[in-house]
């Protein structure tokens, strides 16, 4: 198979740590296939998948269920376990069994998975500390949110504005330090997923300084969308956290070319059209897809001159396989690395539009955007899954799991002694031998 690519620029695949492709149990939103289809259109060669479907991937049986799911995948793809407080006698099992990652959910979102004590979370910290597995954290406090949205609703604000007053950057900022905290003190890795606001980027620069392991991503949506567009898109614009000001997302271009945010990703998140377009705020499903358009967005922004393509492939491609253990099979275009390949046509201009999705999530907040910047092929493990804007629909099966190597040395558990499962070891003090 050959294809001309004169005049053509050849990226690394990009490498998505965070997507939800709902099977098994939300079926009608997204499936394995069709989620993977939307990725290979999109240029990006690796995912990696969240727990919250249904089962949730809360032990190795769901870990099973979700391979046997993935087994149909057009991409190479991670797997990510569940951090929760109900799940913590299996989270050693899941570290046995294979999971690539870990995700907590702190704030409670689609999949209403209760948010984990801080309590659960330390020893949750202290187990996947040794395996190190990165702990991905969608980092809102869901305390704060539910009261603040319990106000809201008391109040009767049902407009789509009333999202972001029910989720202040407060809400993502207090979790950001909280778990920056429990990732110092048990030397766990941890990944700050979407990142919304100005907010989270002091702690998230504070605690990089002081060596933490943190790395932070964010989403197209948080870039390019502001609260100006609330009104044209209405409940559409849905996302957990919020779209923000645009001074929010000015510090976020600010912290991604800085590095303090290394990385993007989609937080691909598709519900029907009709649980997303709702009259009331309360009642449409958060997100939108996104790993279809997050290439042609972002290169986009590179042809208006806003980022060059080398920064784009450090943050689409080799920051994400350096922090997820990929590194240096895949984020590189190298001899020695896989050749997962995103070709790319800086002079081809398309429209997007929602019904030409591979996504089953057939709308986006991005509808009629015109881009200029497109992945015309792509490849995994040199087998085209994408050709001349087409779908090899016999791929389907191509892809796989990929193994999280952790070439940095394991970080030193600095509390030990003071583990929750040392102390439960620890002998008992008696009363022998005590004076009169
Ligand atoms: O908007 C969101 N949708 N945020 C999340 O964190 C979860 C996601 C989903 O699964 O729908
Ligand atoms: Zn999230
Ligand atoms: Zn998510």
């Amino acid at each position: 198979e050959t294809v001309d690519v004169t005049g053509q620029f050849l990226l690394p695949g990009a490498i998505d740590v965070h997507v939800h492709f709902r099977e098994p149990g939300y079926t009608h939103k997204e499936d394995w296939r069709t989620g993977s289809a939307a990725a290979a259109m999109g240029g990006t060669t690796t995912v990696f998948e969240m727990p919250n479907t249904n089962p949730p991937t809360r032990s190795v049986k769901e870990l099973r269920q979700k391979q046997e799911a993935a087994a149909k995948a057009h991409v190479d793809y991670g797997i990510y376990g569940l951090l929760a407080e109900d799940n913590i006698d299996e989270l050693q099992g899941l570290i046995d069994g294979g999971v690539n990652a870990f995700k907590c959910f702190m704030g409670n979102t689609f999949g209403n998975l209760p948010s984990p004590s801080t309590g659960a979370m330390l020893e949750g910290f202290e187990i996947i500390a040794p395996s190190g597995l990165r702990i991905s954290l969608h980092a809102e406090t869901a305390s704060i949110m539910a009261w603040r949205q319990k106000r809201l609703m008391e109040a009767g604000r049902n407009d789509p504005l009333a999202h972001i007053a029910a989720r202040p950057a407060i809400v993502a900022a207090e979790a950001v330090s909280r778990a920056a905290e429990l990732a110092e003190w048990t030397g766990a890795r941890i990944h700050i997923l979407h990142i919304s606001s100005a907010a989270e980027l002091r702690p998230l620069a504070a605690a990089k300084a002081r060596g933490v392991e943190i790395t932070g991503e964010t989403c197209p949506c948080y870039l390019l969308l502001d609260s100006r567009d609330y009104a044209r898109l209405g409940s559409i614009i849905r996302v957990n956290p919020p779209v923000r000001e645009a001074s929010d997302s000015e510090a976020i271009w600010a912290a991604l070319q800085s590095g303090v945010i290394d990385m993007i990703a989609t937080d691909h998140a598709p519900h029907t059209v009709e649980e997303k377009t709702r009259d009331v705020i309360w009642q449409a499903d958060c997100g939108f897809p996104g790993v279809e358009t997050q290439m042609p967005l972002m290169l986009n922004e590179v042809s208006k001159g806003r980022m060059t393509l080398e920064h784009y492939v450090a943050i689409s491609a080799e920051n994400p396989a350096k922090s997820f253990g990929l590194w240096p099979h895949k984020g590189r275009i190298e001899t020695g690395a896989h050749a997962d390949i995103a070709v790319v046509d800086m002079n081809r201009t398309e429209t997007i539009r929602a019904e030409a999705l591979h996504s089953r999530g057939k709308i986006t907040p991005f509808e009629g955007v015109s881009v200029t910047g497109v992945p015309i092929h792509t490849l995994v493990r040199g087998r085209f899954v994408q050709r001349d804007r087409k779908l090899v629909p016999e791929t389907s099966g191509w892809g796989r799991q990929v193994t999280s190597i952790q070439a940095m040395p394991k970080p030193t558990i600095r509390n030990a002694d003071q583990t929750l499962a040392a102390s439960l070891q620890a002998p008992a003090i008696t009363a022998e031998g005590a004076g009169p």
